[in-house]
């Protein structure tokens, strides 16, 4: 069985200062950590103003940042061949390419915009990351974050009052400079988590709130299963939905589709845009219900709102592939509570929950599986809820 580990942040942070000193020739001033997130419920729900439910991971990806006294900006990571080297006038849409791009976008948006803009100087940044890269566990959005996270530090402010602007930033970065229409949760999620709870974001104002899941006290475990079909959030996919959802909310003139009710969405003559709407509007619902059940400690109905979300993404929004439909079968069989595709789709990841006694044969029943099918070997990893990003000096 593959586990992808969360590594030790000890060790993790000292390994990426060690390997800042090699590459730069001195020592960062600090490193920002931001964590991915795995999402139990509201998907594809944020960009029409609804709720999400997401935990963040114990994965996380540190970015070592130090100050230059020049505009240059160079950019490296452990994960990745290439790098990126500019001028802080070249971060913003339409300068660095791929991974890159999720990195400096952030300094741009961070030093431009509405709001007073910060005096982003010229950094050098080595990255280092425990997040799959896609496998719908929001490794940008980390990336972003750690590097935000570290800027916002270096420049002596204080972070938590720096958080939601840096989710802002980080939104910004992804939209406008890597240009991929997506919502906003993921960064949500990585800024304002806390451990031990899923964070509660409603998107039709912003606000959110930590939500105990009581996983400790159930003996549940959250089982998080990469398939390895990798996904893109900037191919097109993601962003027909997206259209779709727009073209739906226009049609039954509403502002978003959190405005619209069941007897509205019913109403839509066109096929496909009703089924888009009718998987929105009942999600938001099931997150509603969601809460509700973990409150509850109620493992039947968490069970059904699962599944009754994953068939909506399967039918409905059309988002699924046969390996986590696979997964999320296989894992129901083996024993879990309930499971359901998580993130994006299109690939990516699905999430189970089950008792604790139950990960080691789930798992095993879906890489079996898998094996039978045909498909490439999943990796798992167990999704204890963590806290949102952090930072710390280097020699603290
Ligand atoms: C991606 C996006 C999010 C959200 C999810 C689907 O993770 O980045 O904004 O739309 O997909 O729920």
């Amino acid at each position: 069985m593959a586990w992808t580990e969360s590594g030790d942040p000890d060790q993790v942070h000292r390994r990426l200062v060690r390997h800042f000193q090699d590459r730069f020739g001195a020592a960062p001033d600090v490193v920002g950590r931001a964590p991915g997130r795995v999402n139990l419920m509201g998907e594809h729900t944020d960009y029409n103003a609804g709720l999400v439910l997401p935990v963040a991971l114990p994965h996380a990806t540190f970015a070592a940042v130090r100050r230059r006294d020049d505009d240059v900006v160079r950019v490296a990571s452990l994960q990745q061949d290439s790098g990126w080297e500019g001028t802080l006038a070249g971060c913003g849409p339409g300068g660095a390419q791929g991974w890159a791009a999720y990195a400096v976008g952030v300094l741009w948006a961070l030093g431009t915009g509405a709001g007073e803009p910060l005096e982003v100087p010229g950094v050098d940044v080595l990255v280092d990351s425990t997040v799959p890269v896609g496998a719908g566990l929001s490794s940008s959005a980390a990336l972003e974050c750690a590097v935000g996270t570290a800027v916002v530090a270096l420049l002596g402010h204080d972070l938590d009052t720096h958080r939601e602007r840096l989710v802002r930033a980080a939104v910004r970065a992804e939209t406008e400079v890597v240009g991929a229409p997506t919502g906003g949760m993921d960064q949500t999620v990585a800024m304002l988590a806390e451990a031990g709870a899923a964070l509660l974001v409603d998107f039709a104002d912003g606000s959110s709130r930590a939500v105990d899941l009581g996983l400790a006290a159930s003996g549940l475990r959250l089982l998080v299963t990469d398939t390895r079909v990798s996904h893109a959030l900037v191919d097109g996919g993601y962003g027909e939905r997206r259209a779709d959802c727009e073209e739906a909310a226009r049609r039954l003139e509403v502002p978003t589709l959190r405005e619209a009710d069941a007897g509205q969405v019913d109403s839509l003559d066109d096929d496909r845009l009703r089924r888009r709407a009718r998987h929105v509007t009942t999600e938001i619902e099931r997150v509603r219900r969601t809460v509700e059940a973990f409150a509850d400690d109620d493992h039947a109905a968490l069970g059904r709102l699962l599944l009754a979300s994953h068939v909506s993404m399967r039918d409905d929004f059309e988002i699924s592939c046969p390996e986590l439909d696979t997964a999320v079968e296989t894992a129901v069989e083996a024993g879990a509570v309930g499971a359901r595709m998580t993130g994006g789709g299109f690939g990516g990841s699905a999430v189970a929950l089950m008792p604790a006694e139950r990960v080691e044969a789930v798992a095993r029943a879906i890489d079996l599986r898998f094996v039978r099918d045909g498909f490439t070997a999943p990796a798992h990893l167990l999704a204890e809820p963590g806290p949102g990003a952090s930072v710390r000096r280097v020699g603290d």
